[in-house]
């Protein structure tokens, strides 16, 4: 049931703040990680784990993507990230003591499913799934399960399973990290960004009128360019991606520094530019990228850091994120670019909950 909302994909982007606290409950405490909560076994497959190998497809891959910033950061563990249709069909070597992660929000999809059984003949020391469908097949076949607890996702655009998806990848890492090193310091430090998430969510959504307002320039526009760096490209390729899969307007995602190895070709002032900035150590070189494109034409909308003192200009539109912590950073930044989407496609009168050619679960090749 939609409820008050006009469709299931406004109603599934506004519940992540709760979706998201669900999904922490029970898991974390003010400052710690409950291993256990993730399985009676969990301690001891995770204690000797030496890479982690994600696979996945579309939005989830796009998590796992995340995830493998937070891994070799936090756990300073090796991690590798492929889409399962690629990984399927190569040969490819699974590394001693890996932990292989499959992430799917239906556990149903074909090439992920083939890609775990596949990977099952070669041998590693682990299966962990992430996973929104409890019973599925993915959960099923993996030695390890953490659940999303992001209750049935209907839009074929993933919003809620993303952000949680983020949540469980974060607290897994967490757990992961504590095996590797991380100081009981820096693990509070966290769990208690982890804790104030349900809280930036909201904030974000309060900016749901401002981001309608700046969806209006999108309208007439066949193409577009997302932007981000470090853990922020993948929440570029989620913009780009949701911005593809239900307004139908060409979007690329790209690192913000292999613009002028290519792409900034193509900015003149009929490509808008959408940019990921919050305030981290990556900021002044991403600023310099926003001037690439400005000298251009091309028309920027920023998403930054209300400290990040990114000017609003003629053609540069910013909009303002409440200051957010680096590592949470991605799920909170992930937010305004949904909407930003799903305004546009409004605008445009498609059908947003079943986009064309698309069906919700991919469960043949
Ligand atoms: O159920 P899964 O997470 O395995 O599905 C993977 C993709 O098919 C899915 O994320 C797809 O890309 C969505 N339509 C993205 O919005």
């Amino acid at each position: 049931d939609k409820g008050e909302y006009r469709h299931y994909m406004l109603k599934e982007i506004y519940e992540q703040p709760k979706v998201i606290k669900a999904t922490m409950e029970g898991r974390i405490t003010d400052s710690r990680v409950l291993e256990q909560a993730l399985g009676t076994e969990a301690a001891n497959l995770l204690k000797d784990v030496n890479h982690v190998q994600i696979i996945a497809c579309g939005t989830s891959y796009h998590a796992g993507m995340v995830a493998r910033y937070w891994i070799e950061e936090l756990a300073g563990v090796a991690c590798s990230v492929e889409v399962a249709s690629e990984f399927r069909y190569r040969k490819h070597v699974i590394q001693k003591d890996t932990l292989f992660l499959c992430i799917s929000q239906s556990g149903e999809t074909a090439d992920t499913l083939a890609a775990l059984r596949q990977a099952k003949k070669a041998g590693f020391r682990a299966a962990l799934a992430i996973c929104n469908v409890p019973g599925s097949s993915l959960v099923r076949e993996s030695d390890l399960v953490i659940m999303t607890q992001a209750g049935p996702e209907i839009g074929v655009a993933s919003t809620k399973a993303f952000t949680t998806q983020l949540t469980a990848l974060l607290i897994f890492t967490v757990a992961l990290a504590r095996h590797n090193g991380l100081s009981a310091e820096r693990e509070a430090e966290i769990v208690k960004a982890i804790h104030e998430l349900p809280g930036q969510v909201e904030n974000v959504l309060a900016l749901d009128g401002e981001i309608a307002e700046l969806s209006k320039a999108f309208m007439d526009k066949h193409h577009s360019l997302f932007l981000g760096r470090g853990s922020q490209f993948p929440v570029a390729l989620e913009g780009a991606l949701k911005l593809k899969e239900i307004s139908y307007i060409h979007a690329e995602a790209y690192p913000a520094g292999e613009l002028k190895h290519g792409p900034l070709a193509l900015v003149d002032n009929e490509m808008p530019v959408v940019t990921v900035a919050p305030n981290n150590e990556l900021l002044e070189k991403l600023k310099s990228n926003l001037e690439e494109v400005r000298a251009r034409g091309g028309e920027l909308f920023v998403f930054a850091d209300k400290d990040a003192e990114v000017q609003e200009e003629e053609n540069i539109h910013v909009m303002q994120i409440p200051p957010v912590h680096e590592i949470t950073a991605p799920i909170v930044y992930t937010v305004p670019l949904q909407l930003l989407s799903y305004h546009v496609a409004v605008l445009k009168g498609t059908d947003v909950d079943q986009p064309r050619n698309l069906a919700k679960s991919v469960t043949v090749e």
